[in-house]
């Protein structure tokens, strides 16, 4: 590879933006309005919509073709050179867009001055944008399926795995695993979806909108969008480049998504304890404390929790940012960098680690099994018993509750009470209520759609490894 050539020491480039200012811009200005450091990060969207750019610019006669071709060649150079971080940073040009062009000028001379014809920055951003935020929710979908296949991979392994299901954070009703495990993966099923339905309304081109009110030369936008890959183009220039949503939809997807995977990262510190014990993570995905030899912790399980509120913020900076702007496009917007970039990248992050440890980590289908002991969480069962043989559900619910807190003061399990014991609480009571305390019989007997029954829960697990294997 060719050593990447500099620009002379001594010649100061002018900003391309000073065109009818004088002198230098203030060095506090300057190092208040360089973007550089967070925009660099969009260079490969920014490069891919000049090449386009130019291309169409001179399929319209606008540009010459031979200079066109130079244009594009130089631009793959400037891409590599800044993959490799050898562009310098020179504050005074502010941003990713300048710097690119300010480099392809020292490459090709004077042909890079055709370039950005019919164009502005404000467009620029907008499609430099829009390129990242399509890819972005590409990737989100992908590490989304990845974090789904663990947890459907686990849920496979523990159809029969019985455990209390929780509300309030207090034992409720027995469930499987697999069924717990699946809920998980509804939500991220909807988190994918809302990617998707991101990607669908980013997907269009703003170029041609110039700075806010278009061009006089004659552009061909739906050529620029269609080289992209983009589906369409933008209806109102200043709105074009005013509009922030689809930013603002991409943090808010990820936000939400980050918001499950706490949840999911709650129960894993939970359930990783002692005093629960269901559940073990593999050394691999486990981390020690500096001072306390014994410990076996569950960071990754804790840093996506806290994640959350990271995302949280991304999402609340970009929708305050924008608040009140004038139209159309305003410096403020530069603002929207750091959410922007920084939100779906440890999103993507966060899913790959912490599907990693739950694919690894082992399950303890005894402890959870030792949580159902007693039968308390079959109370309601006995209560639905009783529904069954005529009685009014609200006398049931107080007979049964009646039972419990007597099983409870007495000491003894609930499922432990003899027919004569239960009769006190309601003369239709029968030997036959003992046969609620199965938990396995009584989560074959809850077979609705969305419920826990093994036939109901098997196929589910059908359904979302087939939609989950289609898309490998
Ligand atoms: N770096 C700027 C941003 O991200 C690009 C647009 C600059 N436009 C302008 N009129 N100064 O918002």
């Amino acid at each position: 590879m060719k050593k990447t050539k500099r620009a002379p020491a001594a010649r100061k480039p002018r900003p391309v933006s000073r065109a009818a200012l004088s002198g230098e811009a203030d060095p506090r200005l300057v190092r208040m309005s360089v973007s550089i450091q967070d925009d660099a990060a969009l260079h490969s969207q920014d490069i891919r919509g000049s090449q386009a750019h130019v291309a169409m610019l001179a399929a319209q006669g606008i540009v010459p073709p031979a200079v066109a071709r130079k244009i594009r060649r130089g631009l793959d150079q400037v891409r590599r050179e800044f993959a490799q971080g050898a562009i310098r940073h020179d504050p005074r040009l502010e941003d990713v867009h300048t710097h690119a062009e300010r480099r392809l000028g020292e490459l090709v001379g004077r042909a890079a001055g055709y370039l950005h014809a019919g164009r502005s920055r404000n467009d620029q951003v907008a499609l430099d944008e829009r390129l990242f935020i399509v890819e972005s929710c590409d990737r989100a979908a992908q590490a989304l399926a990845g974090m789904m296949r663990s947890l459907l991979g686990q849920a496979r392994r523990h159809e029969k795995t019985l455990l209390p299901g929780y509300t309030h954070l207090q034992r409720a009703q027995p469930v499987s695993l697999a069924h717990h495990l699946l809920a998980h993966v509804e939500m991220l099923g909807r988190d994918r979806e809302r990617f998707g339905e991101v990607r669908r309304r980013a997907a269009i081109s703003p170029l041609g909108s110039g700075a806010l009110a278009g061009t006089t030369l004659k552009l061909d936008r739906e050529r620029v969008a269609r080289d992209l890959g983009l589906d369409g183009v933008t209806r109102n220039s200043l709105d074009a480049v005013a509009d922030r949503d689809s930013a603002i939809e991409l943090c808010f997807a990820c936000a939400l998504c980050a918001v499950h995977l706490s949840r999911l990262g709650e129960e894993i510190v939970l359930w990783t304890t002692r005093e629960f014990g269901f559940m073990e993570l593999d050394d691999s995905f486990a981390t020690g404390s500096s001072l306390m030899p014994q410990k076996k912790n569950s960071d990754v399980a804790e840093l996506a929790r806290g994640r959350a509120g990271t995302a949280i913020g991304d999402l609340v900076a970009l929708l305050a940012i924008v608040k009140s702007l004038p139209l159309a496009y305003n410096r403020d917007m530069q603002e929207d960098k750091r959410p922007l970039l920084g939100a779906p990248r440890m999103l993507v992050e966060t899913l790959d680690a912490l599907s990693g440890a739950v694919e690894t980590a082992r399950f303890q289908p005894e402890r959870m099994r030792a949580a159902l002991e007693g039968g308390e969480s079959l109370a309601t069962d006995a209560a639905e018993w009783l529904v069954e043989r005529g009685v009014p559900f609200r006398e049931a619910h107080e007979a049964v509750g009646k039972a419990a807190a007597f099983a409870s003061s007495a000491g003894r399990p609930l499922s432990g009470l003899p027919v004569a014991v239960w009769r006190r609480f309601h003369p239709r009571f029968d030997g036959g209520v003992l046969r609620c305390f199965d938990p396995e019989r009584s989560l074959a007997r809850r077979d609705l759609p969305g419920g826990p029954a093994p036939r109901r829960v098997a196929a589910e697990l059908r359904r979302w490894e087939k939609l989950l294997g289609r898309e490998r």
